[in-house]
């Protein structure tokens, strides 16, 4: 070959390269396709984010192929197969790497926690730095929701894969949507709606996080909410969650306490503007700091569609404290910088 038509060659490579590399992601689009770094759209609903070592990972439900509706309930019951649980990996919180499925579900044996009939939902991971292991915690139930169970699964890596250890019924009680919370002293936390979605119950877990210590306490008693996020500013510990409308969204609520055991107080709705009283047409998931912006935090939510849950899509905003008050707003397009 020629050594002009090889550098032609050569240069023709590296150009089909370039043009099959994804573009960076600079802003964020609430409710638009987010893709990942390998050009695919991100898989990961009712999440969560774990940041460890100057590395962001976010955890989701993986929600593949034919959606469907339970025909014998009578509430909108709409499912997809349980995928597990996908992990993604960003330095920015913009960008994001897939690394895999930290946590399978199980084909063959239908009778385990994980297998694909079931529901995996709401995964958090926390890290204990006594052990030096990655827990994972997540609504297990069966396809009528009546199995109401949180599952646990641990790893010596971010990504996985994770080794599932149970599901039980934390303090004896019913458990679905759930959340995570470490606070400045190394305890954490399962809050979970309880007692059929009624009444919400914050635990104590035990000092490696994988089962509850037996000390808990019932919280916003007979609210009925659901999808909680917990994130704790200038000494206060909040909650964003939402009401139990399935699918549909609702107005959300913030709740607030001096302490994490105390009187929780349910206050007011953070979300201002059109749509508001629909969350912008979406469910709490998560509430991470900003890091790029002191004192803010980045609201993350689902918005699901119920009779196609794969195409479910996110609507992450700025939460911003305005005299004192947590204010969520609706931005078509935003930079978390
Ligand atoms: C509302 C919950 O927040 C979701 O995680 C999911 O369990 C749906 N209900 C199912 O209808």
């Amino acid at each position: 070959m020629m050594k002009s038509t090889k550098i032609a060659l050569i240069l023709g490579m590296i150009m089909a390269l370039f043009s099959c590399a994804e573009k960076e992601n600079t802003n964020i689009y609430p409710g638009e396709v987010w893709k990942d770094i390998q050009g695919n759209p991100i898989n990961a609903h009712g999440g969560g984010i774990l940041f460890h070592e100057g590395t962001y990972y976010w955890y989701g439900e993986m929600k593949q192929g034919k959606t469907w509706r339970v025909p014998y309930l009578k509430w909108e019951c709409y499912r997809c197969d349980a995928g597990g649980v996908n992990c993604y990996s960003s330095k920015d919180l913009v960008n994001w790497k897939h690394e895999g499925v930290a946590l399978p579900s199980v084909k063959v044996d239908s009778t385990h926690d994980l297998h694909t009939s079931k529901v995996i939902e709401r995964p958090k991971v926390i890290y204990n730095r006594n052990t030096g292991k990655f827990v994972m915690w997540m609504h297990i139930d069966s396809e009528d929701y009546q199995y109401a169970r949180a599952g646990v699964a641990i790893s010596d890596h971010p990504q996985g894969p994770f080794t599932y250890l149970q599901s039980m019924r934390p303090n004896g009680a019913m458990s679905r949507d759930m959340t995570l919370f470490v606070d400045d002293d190394g305890k954490a936390y399962h809050f979970y709606s309880s007692e059929k979605n009624k009444t919400m119950h914050v635990s104590l877990l035990n000092d490696d996080f994988t089962a509850p210590s037996g000390k808990y306490k019932r919280i916003l008693e007979k609210e009925s909410r659901e999808a909680p996020a917990v994130w704790k500013h200038q000494g206060k510990y909040y909650m964003v969650s939402s009401g139990c409308t399935g699918w549909s969204p609702n107005p959300a609520q913030i709740s607030i306490c001096d302490s994490i055991m105390g009187d929780w107080k349910t206050v007011y709705d953070p979300c201002v503007g059109a749509d508001a009283n629909k969350t912008f047409f979406s469910q709490s998931t998560y509430v991470v700091p900003n890091p790029y912006r002191k004192g803010e935090y980045i609201y993350m939510g689902d918005r699901w569609n119920k009779t196609n849950l794969e195409d479910s899509r996110y609507v992450w905003l700025p939460l911003s404290f305005e005299n004192g008050k947590a204010k969520i707003e609706w931005h078509k397009e935003w930079s978390v910088k």
